[in-house]
């Protein structure tokens, strides 16, 4: 494992570390993703090799290749992730009243995921369910890099108890044994999950 908890007082997660930061909505979200990720890397803010791919995706080149970095904005946060030898997205959303959640279910979750987010009572715990899910794909697709366009219904996830866990995926995503999911809460009224998988060969 690349960090140790005496490197850093960010949360760590497995290969994963992420921060929350405060920011302005519609404000440039790059400057602090640049000056966390400098510093938790131990290198001058001018040293950072921070590269976007076409569609967007942000990519940490040589000489950090080994470390990838993915964030995400919502409300007056943002949540920055940086990763070691693996392939990482992350997805944070505000909690606030979905009360189009299951239309909006039925336009872009599968069937199965419509199902289990129909269960839960309207209100409170079918709007944090649908996060949770909502979370979950946006953060694998990102990692991917194709973002929301490779199509949200193109992978699957199955509430196991505790937690959700990609179940089934288009091909292009590789196998859904491959990755793993982080659901948490990086502050109050926030839902985020991490995904990351080991890196294909490129
Ligand atoms: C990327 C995307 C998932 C972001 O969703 P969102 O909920 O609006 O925003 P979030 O706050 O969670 O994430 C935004 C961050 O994701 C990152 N991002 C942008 N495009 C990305 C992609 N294709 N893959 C992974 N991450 C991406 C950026 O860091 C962005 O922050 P910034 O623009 O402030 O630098 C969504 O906008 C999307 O899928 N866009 C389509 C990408 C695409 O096909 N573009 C074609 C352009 S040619």
């Amino acid at each position: 494992m690349a960090f140790s908890a005496a490197e850093t007082a960010n949360p760590i997660h497995g290969p994963v570390r992420w921060s929350w930061h405060a920011h302005a909505h519609g404000t440039p979200t790059d400057p602090i993703a640049k000056a966390w990720l400098a510093a938790a890397l131990a290198v001058p803010a001018d040293a950072l090799n921070l590269q976007r791919e076409p569609r967007g995706r942000p990519r940490l080149g040589p000489p950090q290749q080994a470390y990838d970095c993915s964030w995400s904005h919502s409300g007056d946060g943002l949540l920055i992730a940086l990763g070691h030898r693996v392939e990482l997205g992350v997805d944070c959303e505000r909690m606030r009243p979905r009360p189009r959640a299951l239309e909006l279910a039925r336009r872009y979750f599968t069937a199965p995921e419509q199902d289990w987010l129909a269960a839960f009572a309207p209100g409170e715990a079918r709007d944090r369910a649908f996060l949770r899910l909502w979370c979950a794909k946006e953060a694998v697709l990102k990692a991917h890099g194709h973002g929301l366009s490779f199509g949200l219904e193109k992978l699957r996830f199955a509430d196991t108890g505790a937690a959700l866990t990609l179940v089934e995926c288009a091909p292009g995503l590789g196998l859904a044994t491959d990755w793993s999911l982080h659901e948490f809460a990086p502050a109050p009224d926030y839902v985020a999950a991490l995904a990351w998988r080991d890196p294909p060969p490129r």
